[in-house]
């Protein structure tokens, strides 16, 4: 799956957000190493602190199915029709970084298929804490 194909999924993803409070709208899409593909949308809570962002949706829903492996996400956020580029926030930087490698894995965000910007995991989480600083 191509990188804008992962984009229109994460468009596609943030139709089932439910975000009452913020108003700002959020998909995820995120391909695992074996192909397959979860995708997620921000869940908020009338207790505002409970609320979940679309890529954690993302990653739960994937390692509740087995997958621990994945290559890339692609993120589409915004309010309405006008979306923007739409970056992870840091609770959801540290969260790929459990199960994806740094250098490796690539984070998609953009406005349209053909409109995004990619980053490795490691530029936008540089000098990452992970598990394999963790005692076995
Ligand atoms: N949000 C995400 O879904 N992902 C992010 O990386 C940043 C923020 C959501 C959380 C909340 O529902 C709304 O966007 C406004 O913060």
């Amino acid at each position: 799956m191509s990188e804008g194909e992962l984009m229109e999924a994460a468009i596609a993803a943030r139709k089932m957000s439910y975000a009452p409070y913020s108003s700002y709208q959020v998909g995820a899409a995120l391909l695992a190493e074996d192909g397959s593909l979860y995708t997620g949308c921000n869940v908020e809570n009338a207790s505002y602190g409970a609320t979940c962002c679309a890529e954690r949706t993302a990653v739960f829903k994937a390692v509740s199915e087995g997958r621990r492996a994945f290559r890339m996400i692609a993120i589409a956020g915004g309010s309405g029709e006008k979306l923007n580029l739409a970056h992870p926030c840091g609770i959801c930087r540290q969260v790929l970084r459990e199960f994806c490698d740094p250098a490796r894995f690539t984070v998609i965000v953009g406005t349209s298929a053909d409109s995004r910007k990619s980053y490795t995991l490691e530029e936008l989480l540089p000098e990452s804490f992970g598990p394999d600083f963790m005692p076995e």
